[in-house]
Formats: C-alpha cells, structure tokens, sequence
C-alpha cells in the first residue's frame, strides 16, 4: 500500500503543494501519494484523529497552524517558540509537529544572499505570523542584526518582547523612520499581506531610499511580482518572491517525511513555469 500525505486548510484548492510533493515522490521511485483537504477549524480535531491511523504526514496551512498544536503528541522547541506548526509527521501513531516555514525561507535566501545569513543587517516589514515565523528562525541561526518595522508599532514590540533574546539586537521602529534608514539595511523583508491581490499597487512602505546593494525578498508568490518588488527591482536591487521559501518549506517537510531531500531546482523550474 502507498503512504498517504495531506495537506490541510481552508482555502486549499489553489495550493501548489499536491502537484510538487507528488512530483517528488514520483522523481524519488517512492510509493507515496499526497492530496489537499479542505480543513476547516471545526473539523480539525475529527481530521487529525483519522489521520492518525491513515496518514504518514501532513502539511497544515491557514487558518490551521495555530490551532492544530492542541491535537498532536510532541511539537518540537523552535514551533513553540514561532507558536505554529505547518509539518506533521505520524511515528507510529504518535504525531510530531514541527515548523519548517522559517527555516525553508533561510535555506532559500541562499539563493541571493553573498555572505553567510549571519552577518546580515535585516529590516522585517510586519509583525504577524509569518514575520514570528522567520524572526525565530533567522534567531535560532545565530543572526545579530534585526530591525522590525510594522503599521502598528505596539504589535512590532509585542513580538519582540515575547521572545527570549540572548545577545542579538533586536529593534523595533516605525515605518517613517524605516523609510529613512532603508539605505543601512542589507536586506529587507516583507512578511505582510499587501500586494497579494491581483494588480494591487499598495505597498507596505517607501522605497525611495533603498540602495541597489539590499536585497529585497518578498514573502508572496502569487502575484507572482508584487509592487514592492517591482519597485525594488527598477531601483537595481536584487529580488526575491516567496516560491524559493514555499519549495525549502515543503523539501524540509518531504525530508522529515521519507529522509530524502528533494530537487528542488526542478521543483523551482516546474512552479515557476506556472505561476511565472
Ligand atoms: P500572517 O500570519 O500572514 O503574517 P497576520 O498575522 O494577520 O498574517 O499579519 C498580517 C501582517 O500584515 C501584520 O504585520 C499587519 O500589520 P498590523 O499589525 O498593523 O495589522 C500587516 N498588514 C496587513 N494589512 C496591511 C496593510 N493594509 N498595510 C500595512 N500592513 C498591513
């Protein structure tokens, strides 16, 4: 019999995940299948029970990520500290929740960044989940330098004070005093949901005075190029979406999963070819 794989949410039709996981265990000669399931909050529970017995693994998206923490045996220390877990792998029965979406957008950073993620000066644009998941993650890989600018501020200084900082430097300022500073940063960020419509020309800040030195990395994929890139982009910086953090988020899980890690250059090539 194959292995089953989900991944759970609510929207889920237009995930990209089926079509790159299935790739993956085809490229691999694995015997396993993974599907999306439409998952909302009141049938969380029910869902991870059967899964229990009928699945080997699962991803877990919004508005689940959170919630789905209370149903599973062990979450591992860097999930409960980002407070979200999006892979589930099942050992026996026993179900193992980990976070692999910080730690996929660093390996994808690797992409673009020159020098080791260490010795940047990062500027994180937002102070949702999203921006918790990556502050973590970049936290736990030993970085220094990292500034947090959001709409609103308190929520910016929530996140940072709801963190145990050793000797790394985190700062909080507002997006005027960002806008300004942009030139210091060697990378920049942005973890928020403007531009995720289609044809939306909102950005979350000014980039008047970004330097073609700083690379900009924008957390969305779909659109494929959002204002904000597109904008960094003609001042000469270069520019990352989120597809590389969506492919190193997924290889990591396939990884937990069977102890392969996945091509994700072909992974890269068959999402880019359509979304692009
Ligand atoms: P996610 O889990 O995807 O990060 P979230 O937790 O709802 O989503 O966080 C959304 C982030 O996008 C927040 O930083 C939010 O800013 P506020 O804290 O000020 O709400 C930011 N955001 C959403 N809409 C925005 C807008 N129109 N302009 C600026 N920032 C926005």
């Amino acid at each position: 019999m194959r292995d089953q794989f989900y991944v759970i949410g609510q929207p889920i039709g237009h995930s990209m995940s089926p079509t790159m996981h299935n790739e993956w265990f085809h490229e691999n000669q694995i015997h396993g299948h993974y599907d999306a399931k439409e998952v909302g909050i009141s049938d969380l529970e029910s869902i991870v029970t059967e899964f229990r017995s009928t699945a080997k693994g699962f991803n877990v998206t919004a508005p689940l990520k959170v919630e789905v923490m209370k149903y599973l045996d062990e979450v591992d220390p860097l999930a409960k500290e980002i407070g979200a877990v999006n892979t589930v792998i099942n050992k026996d029965g026993r179900l193992y929740g980990k976070n692999t979406d910080g730690i996929g957008y660093c390996r994808g950073l690797s992409l673009v960044l020159k020098s080791p993620i260490e010795q940047e000066n990062i500027l994180i644009i937002g102070a949702g989940g999203a921006a918790r998941a990556i502050l973590c993650s970049l936290l736990h890989l030993g970085v220094k330098h990292i500034t947090i600018t959001n709409r609103t501020t308190e929520k910016a200084l929530e996140l940072k004070n709801g963190l145990r900082l050793k000797e790394q430097d985190v700062k909080v300022i507002s997006i005027t005093d960002a806008e300004e500073r942009l030139g210091t940063y060697s990378l920049v960020i942005q973890t928020t949901s403007v531009g995720m419509k289609p044809n939306e020309a909102a950005k979350p800040m000014s980039l008047h005075n970004l330097s073609p030195d700083t690379v900009v990395s924008d957390l969305i994929y779909s659109p494929y190029k959002t204002a904000f890139l597109k904008e960094a982009e003609q001042k000469n910086a270069k520019i990352q979406n989120g597809l590389p953090m969506f492919i190193y988020q997924g290889a990591i899980a396939f990884q937990e999963w069977t102890g392969i890690f996945p091509n994700t250059i072909n992974a890269y090539k068959l999402l880019e070819e359509k979304l692009g």
